[in-house]
């Protein structure tokens, strides 16, 4: 069940890269608010600030202006430390590029945030059920380099999941699954949402993983076109 009672809510967030030609604005004034248990599916075309949005919701990166109040806490009130904290225990992140550890095993993998927060103990039985859910328990000893594309990507999930986060923030993470497995996870998500109140924003592209969501909200240009 979810332990958080309020809202993540942005405002007023913008977000503008330093490049050496000068500002790209990312993000442009983008306010919204998502409710506990809601599912929220964000599309847009390739550059329109859908990862960057992300990011800024994770904490991962800090916004030019604006705020991101996740149940009541303004996340960037707090130190770099506090954050990651905050993030270790709230938040699974999916990134679009897995982000995955070359050293480690996909088992390792998935435990490094739970071992990043101390008194987050996982049990084996706990990784060893998320391994089979996410049919990559024949695959658990492996180094990234030695799985497919989809065995990452699954890595990158259940890494995300493994804590049992209030709150998941989903970049793509269908992106390199066929069309079984994406189902399997859009409905794994659906799941999480509607019997345990998680809440969950998801990155994507294709209009028939956004109508897993219960709304979805359409980026362009850094801004949001509709809501
Ligand atoms: N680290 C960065 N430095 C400079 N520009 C960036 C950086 N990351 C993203 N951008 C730019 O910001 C815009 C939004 O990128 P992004 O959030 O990745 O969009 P999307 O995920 O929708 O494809 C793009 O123009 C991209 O080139
Ligand atoms: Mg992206």
């Amino acid at each position: 069940m979810s332990n958080l009672e309020f809202p993540v809510e942005v405002s007023n967030l913008t977000k503008v890269y330093k490049t050496r030609g000068g500002g790209v604005n990312a993000v442009c004034d983008i306010s919204l608010c998502v409710n506990v248990g809601e599912f929220v599916t964000i599309m847009g075309s390739s550059g329109s600030g859908k990862s960057t949005l992300l990011h800024l919701i994770a904490g991962l990166t800090n916004p030019t202006v604006g705020s991101v109040k996740i149940n009541n806490q303004e996340i960037y009130n707090l130190t770099d430390s506090e954050r990651t904290r905050f993030r270790c225990r709230n938040i699974g992140v999916i990134f679009q590029a897995f982000n995955l550890i070359p050293t480690l095993t996909a088992s390792e993998n998935i435990l490094l945030p739970s071992l990043i927060d101390g008194k987050n103990k996982v049990s084996r039985d706990k990784l060893d059920n998320l391994l089979r859910i996410l049919e990559i328990y024949d695959r658990r000893r492996h180094r990234p380099d030695s799985l497919s594309g989809g065995e990452q990507q699954r890595v990158a999930i259940g890494r995300a999941l493994l804590i049992d986060p209030a709150i998941i923030l989903a970049d793509e993470p269908t992106g390199n699954l066929d069309s079984v497995n994406s189902a399997n996870i859009c409905k794994l998500l659906r799941d999480l949402c509607d019997k345990e109140k998680r809440t969950i924003i998801l990155v994507t592209h294709e209009k028939s993983i956004a109508d897993w969501g219960d709304r979805c909200i359409t980026l362009k240009d850094g801004r949001i076109e509709n809501k």
